[in-house]
């Protein structure tokens, strides 16, 4: 019995014509917005931790930390995630910087609030490379926080970074400046550039980290409102682009950014939901987003 239905699922994935079909899996009570989404070993969701030393339960939950910055300032608004490989989360904190919590859980340590000199601001999207353990994240801007995030773009900000934490040391280094609402980081499965999206500006961006061209820049391509984006199994990348107010395609994309993939984003996702980023794993694709209170699983998205 379970072969068939493994068999059914292969069967039904490659089918170029097959409707994706979308689950919706419900957060805890009380929470919302899974902007991005990590794996590890177990199924299912659990309240797993928190990075504000001083959140209360009572004030926050249920509450709109993305707009309200009163409310994000005292209980947090976790944005980036990721997994190291000894299974420490590592945690972008919107209002909060960087913090890891250790595979049990519970209260998140902070790791860094400023970056050469100038204070993390608006902590946004995070990477883990698996064989150093260094993690790439981004500070959207030096001037809006994330319930600014609406001014900032009608101001076309460009005050993001591109960051990297070294757990050996513990120091954080800048590696990328000016930059147009870094929103999302993935590094490559060789180590040697990471991609970044920009919200404000609209684009990807490779990152090298290696050789002649290392801390150098280049835009590999131009589309509206990319936030989160994902390493594939295959080395691919994931990442949504906004075609209109609110409606959202997911891409895959090489390394060289040439679309391997486009295909609109449907199901649940309409006008309240924005969406902000698709990660495929095992045979299912994910979709976060800002407001919702669940997560998307889609089988056959691509
Ligand atoms: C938590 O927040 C609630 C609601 O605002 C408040 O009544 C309570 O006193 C707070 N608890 C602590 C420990 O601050
Ligand atoms: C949070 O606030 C934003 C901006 O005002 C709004 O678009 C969104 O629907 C709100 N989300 C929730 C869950 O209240
Ligand atoms: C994973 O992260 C934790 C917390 O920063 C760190 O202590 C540990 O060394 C990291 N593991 C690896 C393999 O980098
Ligand atoms: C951020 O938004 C609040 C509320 O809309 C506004 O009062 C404040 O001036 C804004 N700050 C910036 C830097 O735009
Ligand atoms: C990207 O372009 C470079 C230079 O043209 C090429 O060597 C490399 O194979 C390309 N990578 C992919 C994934 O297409
Ligand atoms: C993806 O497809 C949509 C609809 O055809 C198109 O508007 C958009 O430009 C495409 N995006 C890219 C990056 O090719």
């Amino acid at each position: 019995m379970m072969l068939a239905v493994a068999a059914f699922l292969l069967f039904a994935l490659p089918s170029a014509n097959a409707v994706p079909i979308y689950t919706t899996l419900p957060l805890p009570p009380g929470t919302g917005g899974p902007k991005s989404v990590a794996f590890d070993l177990h199924g299912g969701f659990i309240d797993f931790a928190f990075t504000a030393e001083t959140r209360n339960k009572t004030f926050c939950d249920g509450r709109n930390a993305t707009a309200d910055a009163e409310v994000g300032l005292i209980g947090g608004r976790p944005l980036g995630i990721a997994f190291n490989s000894t299974q420490f989360l590592y945690i972008c904190d919107a209002y909060l910087g960087l913090y890891a919590v250790s595979p049990l859980g519970g209260r998140a340590t902070r790791l860094a609030s400023s970056a050469e000199g100038a204070a993390i601001r608006s902590c946004n999207g995070l990477d883990v490379d698996p064989k150093t353990g260094a993690v790439y994240f981004t500070d959207a801007s030096a001037n809006y926080l994330l319930s600014n995030a609406t001014q900032a773009a009608l101001n076309e900000d460009r005050t993001g970074r591109l960051l990297r934490f070294d757990p050996r040391t513990g120091q954080v280094a800048m590696l990328a400046r000016e930059l147009s609402g870094p929103g999302g980081v993935a590094v490559a499965g060789d180590s040697s550039y990471v991609l970044i999206t920009e919200f404000i500006g609209g684009t990807v961006k490779k990152f090298f980290l290696t050789d002649s061209r290392a801390n150098t820049i280049q835009t590999l391509l131009n589309i509206a409102s990319a936030s989160t984006i994902r390493r594939t199994a295959g080395g691919e990348f994931t990442v949504t682009e906004r075609v209109r107010p609110f409606t959202h395609r997911a891409l895959r994309i090489d390394a060289n950014g040439t679309v391997m993939a486009n295909v609109s984003i449907g199901g649940p996702y309409n006008d309240v939901n924005v969406v902000t980023g698709v990660q495929i794993y095992g045979l299912f694709a994910y979709v976060g987003s800002l407001y919702a209170d669940f997560v998307g699983q889609v089988l056959g998205l691509f």
